[in-house]
């Protein structure tokens, strides 16, 4: 793919990158997306049933069985090139913020500092009912692809289920994590929309907030999504193909 000399000046001028992820950069690393037509997880599952508070109430075996897979797969795979460029970048730009919208850890275990998670993390769940943080034991769970019906552990304090700590239909942003999002969006020169739909509210106006604000707005996804309007350039194709790519021409313009 050939990058544009506009596109690498405006990102070599920049003093703040912000770099917005879906669940598209973890696709490579064999994850599935929520909404790709052929093996999105929402095409084969019941989204309310599985990532809503009162699926959670009505059926919590289910719920908590599912996320254990997922959880599982993450555990056994590793960032993909994706990631990695991302780290890369990071090392050319004056200033980088991270901001994402999946649940791995992806991103850290490739070296990113920082990350903001704005729809939480597979990896620290929490009490239903008190919140109060849960460690899992060590190792991967071993589960069956799609999940099975797994009965979550108790809280050692009020015994009530514990939770996945992912946000879910219907729930708030973590405060923090949105509000800084939002801030590096408002301040940033460049933004990269990379792997998302674009579709999940409020995460999806990060990149409007940033072409308000006059920052380069750069989209990285094989398909289209209601960005495309938005973004000054769309680089279509995949995160793990298109970004070392880009962070090459970054190199070789710095
Ligand atoms: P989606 O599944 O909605 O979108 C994934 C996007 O990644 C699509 O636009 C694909 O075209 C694109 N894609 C697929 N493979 C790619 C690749 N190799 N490189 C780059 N892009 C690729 O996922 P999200 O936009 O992350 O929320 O979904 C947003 C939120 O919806 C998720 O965080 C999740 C879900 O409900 C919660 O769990 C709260």
């Amino acid at each position: 793919m050939e990058i544009s000399d506009s596109l690498l000046a405006a990102l070599g001028q920049s003093r703040h990158i912000v770099v917005f992820t879906g669940a598209g950069v973890s696709a490579e690393s064999g994850i599935p997306t929520f909404r790709d037509a052929l093996d999105g997880l929402w095409t084969r599952y019941e989204a309310t049933q599985l990532a809503s508070p009162e699926g959670f109430e009505n059926d919590p075996a289910l719920v908590w069985g599912w996320y254990e897979w997922r959880r599982m797969k993450v555990l056994r795979t590793r960032p993909n090139p994706a990631h990695h460029a991302i780290v890369g970048m990071a090392g050319l730009s004056p200033r980088m913020t991270l901001v994402t919208q999946n649940v791995d850890d992806l991103h850290e275990r490739a070296g990113s500092p920082g990350v903001i998670h704005l729809h939480g993390s597979l990896h620290e769940p929490r009490c239903f009912a008190c919140s109060l943080p849960y460690a899992f034991p060590p190792g991967i769970p071993d589960e069956p692809e799609g999940g099975r019906r797994l009965e979550p552990p108790r809280c050692g304090h009020c015994d009530s289920p514990i939770r996945p700590g992912v946000v879910w239909f219907g729930e708030c942003l973590p405060e923090d994590a949105w509000r800084k999002a939002r801030q590096a969006a408002q301040d940033c020169d460049a933004l990269l929309s990379v792997g998302t739909s674009s579709l999940v509210w409020p995460a999806a106006e990060l990149p409007e907030l940033a072409a308000r604000g006059g920052a380069t707005v750069v989209q990285i996804n094989p398909g289209e999504t209601p960005l495309d309007g938005w973004a000054d350039f769309n680089l279509r194709g995949k995160a793990g193909e298109v970004l070392p790519t880009l962070l090459a021409g970054m190199r070789k313009a710095g």
